[in-house]
């Protein structure tokens, strides 16, 4: 949801912070800030400003004496401080060697300059950053303002801040003040606090964190702090997750980690073999197109890995300490693209395994945890690993005794916390474009085994068919992706229209769902998906010349698969009789396709059960071609953000 950097050390703090910054600003971009500790002063100087790293940079530049940055817009320094104070930020902003900073989506109060964070207590002797929701901070406010706290913001935020300061002052040091704090808090967060040590009178970086990922990169003589390891990557390899509940106080040389009950935490220094290059658009225009081309190379190591060789069993599900024989049920939590994919996944299951799924929406999930017991598997599928209503979801049915399992992107993750040891992590890697493209059809790749996986385990016999087919993904995926080109000329002809329907059926409905949400994420264009049999229930009523349908109509090598594909494609006709312009993502090989649609988007040949990744490519593309021609932020669309830590 939002993004926390932080260091401490002997280097200038301002441009790792904005470096740091600019990695984590797919968490959120509504606003930004840093707070600087000035050695000169020892105060703690703050900037801050609505709108995206950019901006934030004018407001340095301005400050540093550049006013010719500062073309338009409201950003004016002198206008804004007198000039003591200017000079005490110029001071820090080239000398500062302490801070942290914050990229912002907006949970309480407007994206706005008071509202963005670092927040201050009344005395300005401390700073925070936050991520995640304090939901009780409306009680905590109405109780500090009644015993005289003014608050200048509208966040949960500044009531941690000014509740610390509040613990401060009644002698507290700051370890026990930051403890009783915390305790007062319900919700989620990351904190990352820069105050005066009152016995050493040294600055100091505190951290807390419960539900919210936080992580320290440990340097020689420095330290810096990060929402997720990537950023820190690009300064040090060594890595220290924070757990729920621990406080860090953190100085350039040392670092100390109390536990929940107040001891004194083990150290654990992870040596990290990722790289930072993920972070890198390379030679791409976009992170969403450089995700799009990533994806043979995921699917390939993800079957290299779970198939070597086709007559032998599924492998890489080794960790998981689940009893498939004895399953019940599976239950699937999941938002977003992720619920997409679990879709696909219970079509498999049941098919494959014959164990009944139901897939929920994780956040209507809450009244429903005393339905499951002890025979029932709840998998969360969240690509961040953070996404609260799958951690609630999740969480709630650990509490009533079902075994719970993880299906994520990244392993330093809650959602993964919570499930251990049953995770299963995809090598997709973190996604930087905030919508769903490599993440999703690894997920649904990692579904196609899994249900692989249960069969065997369940019905004791070698899917060896199966396999052969998933073997064929990596290079269906690559020469579909190589028909970029020609899909560029296919879709560009309806960016002016401002409805579509997506409609398929089977193991593809969750595909068109899938497309709608692209559509709709990418260009801001209204789009729907639907079975498409239950177009005629309603549906069809919208239809006329203005909202183009897209099919998707696979055919497949057996009885049912063919059933579904005629069925698909008399649906569409129904569409087309309404003059609703009709496209639709057919094989090379669906021959029959060709004068029942306007527009006919062909991917290489497959069959119809093993295509939802397949088909999945082409939405891709006419998602971000739409975009990218009326003139949208591919990367980072409006009102999102790529980890939704709030419910
Ligand atoms: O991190 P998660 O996979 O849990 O996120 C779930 C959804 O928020 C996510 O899929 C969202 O819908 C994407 N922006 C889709 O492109």
């Amino acid at each position: 949801m939002c993004g926390i950097i932080g260091y401490i050390g002997s280097k200038e703090a301002k441009d790792i912070l904005i470096q740091g910054l600019k990695s984590l600003e797919y968490r959120g971009y509504d606003s930004s800030g840093l707070a600087l500790f000035n050695q000169t002063s020892s105060k703690i100087e703050i900037l801050k400003t609505q709108g995206k790293i950019v901006k934030l940079e004018e407001k340095i530049a301005a400050y540093l004496g550049a006013k010719e940055v500062v073309t338009s817009g409201k950003t004016n320094a002198s206008s804004e401080f007198n000039s003591i104070v200017q000079e005490r930020v110029k001071d820090a902003i080239e000398n500062s060697t302490c801070g942290v900073g914050h990229t912002r989506w907006a949970t309480h109060g407007k994206p706005n300059d008071i509202n963005s964070h670092p927040h201050q207590d009344f005395s300005g002797d401390l700073a925070i950053v936050h991520n995640g929701i304090i939901k009780n901070y409306f009680q905590i406010k109405e109780e500090l303002e009644a015993e005289g706290v003014e608050f200048r913001s509208e966040t949960d935020t500044e009531v941690i801040a000014q509740l610390l300061s509040k613990y401060r002052s009644q002698g507290n040091d700051n370890i026990a003040a930051i403890r009783q704090t915390i305790k007062r808090l319900e919700g989620s967060y990351a904190l990352a606090i820069i105050m005066i040590d009152k016995e050493t009178d040294e600055q100091k970086i505190y951290l807390a964190k419960n539900q919210s990922p936080l992580v320290i990169g440990v340097g020689e003589d420095e330290n810096y702090i990060a929402s997720d390891s990537s950023t820190v990557l690009q300064f040090t390899d060594k890595i220290l997750r924070l757990k729920d509940g621990q406080i860090a106080k953190l100085t350039a040389k040392d670092i100390k980690i109390e536990d929940l009950d107040g001891s004194e935490a083990k150290i654990e220094i992870h040596q990290s073999m990722q790289t930072s290059s993920i972070l890198e658009k390379g030679p791409y225009k976009h992170f969403l197109i450089k995700e799009i081309n990533e994806q043979p190379a995921v699917i390939s190591t993800m079957l290299n890995t779970a198939i070597p060789d086709s007559s032998e069993p599924i492998k890489g599900f080794e960790n998981l300490d689940i009893d498939f024989k004895s399953l019940n049920r599976i239950v699937f939590v999941a938002c977003g693209s992720a619920y997409h994919a679990a879709l696909v996944g219970k079509n498999l299951i049941e098919l494959w395994a014959k164990v009944p799924v139901e897939v929920e929406v994780a956040s209507e999930f809450c009244s429903k945890p005393s339905l499951v017991g002890a025979k029932d598997l709840v998998i969360g599928i969240s690509q961040s690993g953070e996404t609260a209503d799958t951690l609630s979801a999740i969480t709630s049915a650990k509490k009533n005794g079902a075994q719970v399992m993880a299906l994520t992107n990244k392993s330093d993750s809650a959602i993964y916390d919570a499930c251990q040891p049953n995770t299963v992590v995809t090598p997709a890697g973190i996604e930087v474009s905030v919508a769903s493209t490599k993440a999703f059809t690894s997920q649904v790749l990692a579904l196609y085994l899994f249900a692989i996986k249960i069969t065997e385990e369940r019905h004791g016999e070698t899917m060896t068919k199966a396999k052969e087919e998933l073997r064929s993904l990596p290079l269906v995926i690559d020469q579909a992706i190589e028909r970029a080109d020609s899909y560029y000329k296919q879709f560009i002809k309806y960016s002016s229209y401002r409805d579509f329907l997506f409609l398929s059926r089977g193991v593809n409905y969750p595909i068109a769902l899938e497309g709608a949400l692209k559509l709709k994420e990418l260009s801001y264009i209204h789009a729907t998906g639907y079975p498409s049999g239950e177009m005629k229930h309603g549906p069809i009523a919208i239809l006329d010349s203005s909202v183009p349908v897209l099919s998707i109509a696979i055919d497949g090598e057996s009885e049912y698969e063919h059933m579904i594909y005629k069925k698909a494609l008399s649906n569409a006709e129904e569409a087309r009789a309404r003059m609703s312009p009709s496209l639709v993502i057919a094989c090379d090989n669906n021959e029959d396709v060709g004068n029942l649609f306007d527009e006919v988007i062909r991917i290489p040949n497959i069959s119809q059960l093993y295509s939802p990744i397949i088909a999945t490519i082409p939405l891709q593309f006419l998602a971000y071609y739409i975009a990218m021609d009326l003139g949208k932020d591919v990367d980072q669309p409006r009102n999102l953000a790529k980890s939704v830590t709030v419910e």
